[in-house]
């Protein structure tokens, strides 16, 4: 349930912080990438490099560093992530955050986020029952922060009472607890391919299309939103990453066919890429040099259509197969006929004129194609197609249930 979420794991001061890096290895063995702040009072207690090693991962620290900056700012850090994750929170870390501040990398990050946050607190008894601390939480608790502990028990300055972090298996429960109640798509295994392909003439040269990704990525990001485990095939685009989305890159149709084989079985596919519908039949292993005898000639061949083959699957096939239908001229009847021929449930049309600017654009109008007809959604952004498809496969599967 976990494979391919990510986690932004802040480790504050304490001598919990130990527990944090078998916290970050359960978390890996579970298919979570994990990108860990640690603060300076953090840094006391693990080193960057076990936190780094364990997660296999670059450690993130300063506030004002060049280099972090220039690489993962710490706005994308803080967005990059489905779950923030502060263990253990310090006392000095949860009144900055019910303070909101931001004097360092962590309270910025925590200030800046727009995602779910879990705090595990870790202190010293006196600490914890501070009305400072006491007042700091119920303002955390009000802002919607999740809470895991702390536990009672022996402290390691001594002491006995509440103030122990939680053990790390609790923490990995009520973090498996969090996604497990989150959103109408939650036990749903999405597969999306986006982008164009490029097929390669000879190792410098290949065909390609206008295609941005943006749509099949829009689509990738709300469905995982809405809770899916999504596996996005992609060829080469210059979208980001959606967040929890497993990505697999590819280059050619032969390849994003494979990819989209290997991650079977899914619930839904959606077919959101631009494929080449040709390749080259035998490019050249060389640069093909200009010889003075004119141009060259190639013989294409056709490319495997995946949708098609998704859909027509006999086996294993998804409870629920869409395709996108790229058209010009006679966009119903065209998409109508291409939802026939390649035997998928649904077609989202959509007009890629030049003049719609659709391609590479920001936003699109389509009309859904199923076996009942069509209908027309109102121009609005990709994202906001997406987040509409998302709804309509959530409403669906709710009636026909999933694969198996
Ligand atoms: N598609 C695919 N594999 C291919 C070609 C297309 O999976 N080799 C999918 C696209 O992802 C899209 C749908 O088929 O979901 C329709 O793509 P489109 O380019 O509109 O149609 P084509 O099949 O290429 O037909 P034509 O170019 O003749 O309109």
């Amino acid at each position: 349930m976990l494979d391919g979420k990510r986690i932004l794991l802040i480790i504050s001061g304490g001598i919990a912080a130990y527990k944090s890096l078998v916290l970050i290895r359960r978390l890996r063995d579970r298919g979570v990438q994990v990108r860990c702040v640690l603060t300076k009072g953090g840094a006391q207690f693990v080193t960057p490099l076990s936190v780094s090693a364990l997660s296999e991962n670059k450690v993130y620290s300063e506030l004002f560093s060049l280099t972090d900056e220039s690489e993962m700012g710490h706005i994308r850090l803080s967005r990059e992530a489905d779950l923030v994750v502060v263990a253990p929170a310090s006392a000095d870390l949860m009144a900055k955050m019910a303070a909101g501040r931001a004097d360092d990398l962590a309270s910025t990050v925590l200030l800046a986020t727009d995602k779910p946050v879990l705090l595990a607190p870790a202190m010293n008894v006196m600490m914890w029952q501070n009305p400072a601390t006491r007042r700091n939480v119920d303002q955390l608790v009000a802002d919607g922060i999740q809470m895991i502990g702390p536990d009672a028990g022996d402290l390691a300055c001594g002491e006995l009472g509440t103030g122990r972090m939680s053990e790390p298996e609790a923490i990995l429960a009520a973090i498996e607890a969090h996604f497990a109640t989150a959103g109408p798509l939650k036990d749903v295994r999405a597969l999306v391919t986006s982008g164009p392909t490029h097929e390669p003439i000879d190792p410098v040269r290949y065909i390609a299309n206008r295609s941005s990704g943006k749509q099949g990525h829009a689509i990738a990001r709300a469905l995982g939103d809405a809770g899916a485990a999504v596996t996005l095939v992609t060829g080469p685009t210059r979208e980001v990453d959606p967040p929890s989305a497993k990505v697999i890159r590819v280059e050619t149709a032969e390849e994003m066919l494979a990819a989209c084989q290997a991650s079977l079985p899914v619930d839904v596919a959606v077919c959101a890429a631009a494929v080449a519908d040709w390749r080259v039949a035998r490019p050249g292993n060389s640069k093909i040099k200009r010889n003075g005898n004119g141009a060259p000639t190639f013989e294409l061949v056709e490319n495997p259509d995946i949708l098609a083959t998704l859909s027509g699957l006999k086996r294993g096939r998804p409870t629920l197969v869409v395709g996108f239908a790229a058209e010009t001229d006679a966009v119903i009847d065209h998409a109508t006929a291409k939802r026939r021929t390649k035997g998928c449930d649904w077609i989202l049309a959509n007009d890629v004129s030049a003049e719609t600017g659709v391609f590479g654009g920001d936003h699109n109008t389509v009309h859904l194609i199923d076996a009942h007809g069509a209908e027309t959604w109102p121009k609005a952004t990709k994202a906001d197609v997406a987040s509409r498809l998302a709804d309509k496969i959530a409403e669906t599967i709710a009636q026909k249930g999933l694969l198996a």
